[in-house]
């Protein structure tokens, strides 16, 4: 939810480095952007409604020189999507220059406090604030000034200041938005995520909440809340760049969606000591974890889907009660929550402020919270009382595909050990069912090898604007998160139900051609599916039928299949979303649709 970079360097144009940050961050956020360069006696400042390639395209080679500068990429929430509301924003004598991530929950009072006392408002974006509450307090230092405007700020906040009378020097602070600085052969770096300055350092900090970090072309000095010296932590980044690449392919989401195979090895890879599974990040005790007596899997959108497998795995194979529940209402629920609840909150950018909000709740309560996050030291890392990381790497395309992957089978893992923990398998039983799930990478790999079948398929799409997925059991769990593909990044309207509901309404929207999708996979429940799909059929439907491999009969009730190998049913989501991702990639290509930046949405959601 909004990029920012920031680079202070000796002899290094910092447009060059901000334009580069900004396009590896515009996955946060591609409503506009901007740049703010000082040339030491002024502050330049550029700033395009639209994707950073418009910025790009926008700078010539003798605009915005300079050292010192600051950069933003905007998923607008308070002003619409426009040059006037693009970041960086400035104070009235354009002398301090601000970008900003997150909410000013306070701002209308702010603005109408600072009006009051002669200050000029060119936006209508609550950031505008910061900039004039700076202006209002500079007296010299701008640490100070920010440090100043913060305490009178409320909400959440990454922020990035310059100011006109102090070239080469960046302030920055935080509250509840990721900050990563790092420092350079070349200079002084920040982004709101490690992708923007990893070319130049693996070496990086993490800024916590209310820390200033005050950059120079020297290096970087950090302060506590109340501006007294502090000793950084570094972090060292063991991945490489080519996450943020594309890699031959045509966008990343195909890359991502290719790279699943390699996510369920690392997930998987030292979790098995060859008689028990290794979650050692959990830091519970066994006699903690057989006094667990439920599970509440908190998370928003895919995350949510993720949970949603899992609930079948833990209470089948555990039988602990388990709910699943969506971050936003969970934590205005009032859900019952005792010191014996284990609450796993899933995230692939450990950043999602409800999800955040419902682990704090959580806590409060009493309950011990488990984070599955694809980000190291992310918000939800931190804050829960274990994690575990789900190894996708690096994920730009807005779409999840790869992170989903990794969410699903951490969370295999984590109902498998429930169950062993409660002497629910042998040790044999559970060694069969970990290989079988480090199959599921072969598995893939085959659906990947062969994706005529779903080019084929997605022609039943062509020309329509509303489709359903149906499934049983895991099979609904596996459609809810398909259709959220489909929607989100083709824009075609996708509704997923639980098959056996199609007779209670839903199916009154079928006529000749409308796009059914079903989960068709061999399991106990596969006649009931076929039946479901029969009634859907009779209507006129065009059936998708994603089956397990070997299946003919299928070929009765469906118009197009998509086979994919067999696997233990408990594992069939995991390679059963896969053709399903390439599906609903394929039918937004062939709407023109920008898969990777799909319209109004961003990445990473930290504002409710
Ligand atoms: C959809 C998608 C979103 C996220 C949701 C939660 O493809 O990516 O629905 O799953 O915004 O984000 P995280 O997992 O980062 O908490």
């Amino acid at each position: 939810m909004c990029g920012i970079v920031g680079f202070v360097g000796k002899s290094k144009q910092a447009k060059d480095v901000l334009l580069e940050g900004l396009t590896r961050l515009e996955y946060r956020g591609y409503d506009s952007a901007g740049i703010a360069v000082s040339d030491g006696d002024r502050i330049n400042v550029v700033r395009r409604l639209g994707k950073v390639r418009r910025l790009v395209e926008s700078i010539g080679e003798t605009d915005c020189l300079g050292t010192c500068g600051i950069g933003h990429t905007r998923w607008a929430t308070h002003g619409a999507p426009s040059e006037r509301n693009a970041h960086p924003h400035m104070s009235c004598a354009d002398e301090i220059a601000v970008v900003h991530n997150g909410i000013i929950e306070n701002f209308a009072e702010l603005r109408e406090e600072l009006e009051g006392k002669g200050h000029v408002f060119s936006s209508d974006t609550d950031t505008e604030v910061a900039a004039h509450l700076v202006e209002e307090a500079y007296d010299g230092d701008l640490l100070t000034a920010v440090r100043y405007a913060t305490s009178r700020m409320i909400g959440a906040y990454g922020l990035a200041v310059m100011c006109k009378e102090e070239p080469g020097r960046i302030v920055v602070t935080r509250k509840d938005s990721p900050i990563v600085l790092g420092v350079g052969e070349e200079g002084s770096y920040l982004g709101s995520d490690i992708v923007a300055l990893i070319d130049a350092t693996r070496d990086v900090v993490i800024l916590e909440d209310e820390q200033y970090a005050v950059m120079t072309a020297d290096g970087i000095d950090y302060f506590d809340r109340e501006g007294a010296p502090i000793e950084p932590e570094i972090t060292h980044i063991d991945w490489t760049l080519d996450a943020a690449e594309k890699g031959g392919y045509p966008d990343f989401m195909l890359k991502e969606i290719h790279e699943q195979p390699r996510v369920v090895r690392d997930t998987l890879a030292g979790r098995f000591s060859g008689t028990e599974i290794t979650i050692d990040e959990l830091s519970l005790t066994r006699t903690e974890l057989n006094f667990i007596d439920r599970v509440y899997i908190i998370a928003c959108g895919t995350s949510y889907h993720a949970g949603l497998i899992a609930k079948d795995l833990i209470e089948g194979w555990a039988r602990i009660p388990t709910e699943v529940e969506v971050a936003s209402e969970f934590r205005y629920r009032n859900p019952i929550i005792t010191p014996t609840t284990l609450v796993v909150a899933v995230s692939q950018s450990g950043e999602t402020a409800d999800t955040l909000a419902a682990i704090r709740d959580a806590r409060i309560k009493g309950a011990k919270v488990f984070g599955i996050t694809n980000v190291i030291g992310s918000r939800v890392a931190r804050e829960s009382d274990g994690v575990i990381y789900t190894k996708a790497n690096k994920e730009i395309s807005v779409a999840s595909t790869k992170s989903f992957t990794g969410q699903v089978v951490s969370l295999t893992l984590l109902a498998m050990l429930l169950a062993r923990s409660r002497g629910k398998f042998n040790q044999n039983q559970t060694r069969i069912l970990f290989s079988e799930l480090a199959d599921c990478a072969d598995a893939i790999e085959q659906v990947l090898q062969d994706t005529e079948q779903i080019k084929d398929a997605a022609s039943v799409f062509e020309g329509r604007e509303s489709a359903f997925f149906i499934g049983r059991g895991m099979g609904a769990a596996t459609c809810y998160e398909g259709a959220l593909k489909l929607k989100e990044i083709s824009y075609v309207h996708a509704e997923a139900y639980a098959a056996g509901e199609m007779k209670h309404g839903p199916i009154a929207l079928i006529d000749e051609g409308f796009p059914v999708v079903a989960v068709a996979t061999q399991s106990p429940i596969y006649d009931k599916v076929v039946s479901n799909l029969k009634e859907s059929e009779s209507r006129g439907a065009s059936i998708v039928a994603v089956a397990t491999e070997g299946d003919t009969s299928i070929c009765d009730v469906a118009d197009k299949v998509i086979y994919i190998p067999k696997v233990r049913d408990a594992f069939m989501p995991i390679v059963a979303s896969v053709p399903l991702q390439l599906l609903a990639r394929e039918v937004a290509v062939a709407r023109g649709c920008d898969v990777d930046q799909p319209r109004n949405l961003a990445k990473s959601v930290t504002v409710e």
